[in-house]
């Protein structure tokens, strides 16, 4: 194995040695304004005693043959086996031959000059086409100017590639790679700096809609959370039909029982993009979940991505004791209860508290426009009603009964009932006019044994009213609250 190694390498060693330093094509193109050479090499063995001359010559339309010397060419060295321009310019197009006892060699020689606005010629450019995601190398080579070269440089359409020493680029090919790839070197000769360039044009082929998947967000993800809780890590990337994408979530004791990993969803944009979202759902969060690395990659030939996701305790919150909290939800609940309590109370007994509303702010609506309501009424009144007794006999009533009096002596409107409850003698107020009433229109009611619901007492009262049809039995009702509602 080891020594077919070496084999290849001391071949590949030959093959390039020839091929770079010796010219073997007959056709030859090169660029104009860059150092040139022309170099004699033998296929067969030569005899060891050849001491035979070496001579030049070149031949070009009509000028014929001429023989080429250093002196008579300045642009032109000769050594060895090697013709050497510094540099090539467009008129050295022609025939060349080398000429050294029986051994002749003749080379055609075109010389170009670099394409407008760049950096080469367009017919010397060597193609390379490279496979996407597969090894692209370009590295400058030059056996016979290498030595020679202070300097080489490594462009990229033109442009140097930054941060690249050694002239050589070696990666896995993008297709943003594609591009015309020039090495220069640059070689001081005789006081003057000339460059010497090659040209690859390398292309990348390979399937388009392929791309490198990558993850969206930060590569580091701090995600605070609180113990006992849940929570769910997306992780989402752009990425192609195929990729593996999956969440590490494998401990080297296992997988933790909490920590669960749910399926790809995949979204197809309009444009074509292809994004998938994976969530690793964490429930009933512990200690040993925290400050741990949640890693959620994604993978390809073209690539892999990592990122990954780190809970912390959530900080700058208290958390409250368990009796704190209850105790505090048991007063707030009670609290409620008494207040839904007292609104049902309020609705309940809204007349007991107007009524000791009025009692405790001595609120009294009678004492107004009571004197105009009483005249109306007594207007309107066909019989006046007296009854007397000690404890109901106010300024209103006394008005009552004075206006009442008047209307029934003076204008004659209105008959007038008495009924005793008290003796008359009792009084200390009592107006003269009563006397004068007929004794059939005074009733006496004995509160030790009140009347019975036949006696003279309301057959009397009956009589003295306005008569009126009595109703049927069941009508009653309506005839008898005057009195007894009373
Ligand atoms: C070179 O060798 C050949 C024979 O191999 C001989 O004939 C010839 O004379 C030699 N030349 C010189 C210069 O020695
Ligand atoms: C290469 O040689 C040229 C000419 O002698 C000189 O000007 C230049 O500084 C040299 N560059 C380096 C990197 O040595
Ligand atoms: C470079 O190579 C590509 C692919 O082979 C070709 O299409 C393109 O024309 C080449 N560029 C030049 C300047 O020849
Ligand atoms: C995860 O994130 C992606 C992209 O932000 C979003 O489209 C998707 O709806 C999210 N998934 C859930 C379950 O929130
Ligand atoms: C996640 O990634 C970080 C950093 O790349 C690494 O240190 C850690 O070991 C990874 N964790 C897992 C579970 O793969």
């Amino acid at each position: 194995m080891h020594r077919i190694e070496l084999l290849l390498t001391f071949l590949m060693f030959m093959f390039t040695s020839t091929s770079e330093t010796c010219t073997l094509r007959f056709n030859i193109t090169a660029v104009r304004g860059e150092p040139f050479y022309l170099k004699y090499c033998s296929l067969a063995p030569e005899p060891k005693n050849e001491t035979a001359v070496v001579r030049w010559y070149k031949s070009s339309g009509s000028h014929g043959r001429i023989e080429l010397n250093s002196s008579s060419f300045p642009r032109i060295s000769l050594y060895d086996r090697v013709l050497e321009f510094w540099p090539v310019e467009l008129e050295d197009s022609g025939s060349y031959f080398f000429h050294m006892g029986n051994n002749t060699r003749e080379w055609k020689l075109n010389v170009i000059g670099k394409s407008k606005h760049r950096c080469f010629a367009e017919k010397l450019l060597i193609s390379k086409p490279v496979e996407v995601q597969k090894s692209l190398r370009v590295k400058c080579i030059n056996t016979h100017y290498e030595k020679l070269a202070n300097r080489t440089s490594l462009y990229k359409n033109c442009q140097e590639i930054e941060n690249n020493k050694n002239a050589v680029l070696q990666k896995n090919a993008e297709f943003e790679d594609q591009g015309y790839y020039t090495c220069v070197y640059f070689i001081p000769h005789n006081g003057k700096l000339f460059h010497v360039t090659k040209t690859y044009n390398i292309t990348v082929v390979g399937d388009r809609s392929k791309i490198t998947p990558v993850l969206l967000g930060p590569k580091l993800n701090y995600v605070k959370v609180e113990l006992g809780k849940d929570v769910k890590l997306n992780c989402s990337a752009l990425a192609n039909e195929k990729d593996a994408f999956y969440w590490n979530v494998w401990e080297e004791n296992g997988k933790e029982p909490n920590v669960h990993e749910e399926n790809v969803t995949r979204i197809r944009t309009p444009d074509g993009k292809l994004y998938a979202s994976r969530i690793l759902r964490i429930e009933n969060i512990n200690e040993k979940n925290l400050n741990f690395s949640y890693n959620c990659s994604v993978a390809s030939e073209g690539g892999t991505d990592i990122i990954s996701f780190v809970l912390l305790k959530k900080e700058g919150m208290v958390d409250i004791p368990g009796y704190v909290f209850t105790r505090g939800m048991i007063i707030a609940v009670l609290i409620s209860v008494v207040v839904v309590c007292l609104v049902i109370m309020g609705v309940i007994y809204r007349v007991d508290l107007a009524l000791f509303y009025r009692h405790f702010m001595g609120k009294d609506e009678t004492l107004t426009a009571v004197v105009d309501e009483i005249h109306s009424l007594i207007e309107k009144s066909r019989r006046l009603i007296i009854v007397l007794s000690k404890s109901y006999m106010s300024n209103e009533v006394r008005y009552e009964l004075e206006s009442g009096l008047h209307e029934a002596l003076v204008e004659r409107k209105i008959k007038v009932i008495l009924i005793e409850f008290t003796p008359v003698r009792d009084f200390v107020f009592f107006p003269q006019s009563l006397q004068l009433l007929k004794s059939h229109r005074v009733l006496k009611w004995n509160a030790d044994k009140p009347p019975s619901y036949n006696s003279r007492f309301w057959k009397n009262l009956l009589y003295l009213m306005p008569a009126k049809t009595v109703k049927p039995y069941g009508a009653e009702s309506e005839v008898l609250p005057v009195l007894s509602g009373s």
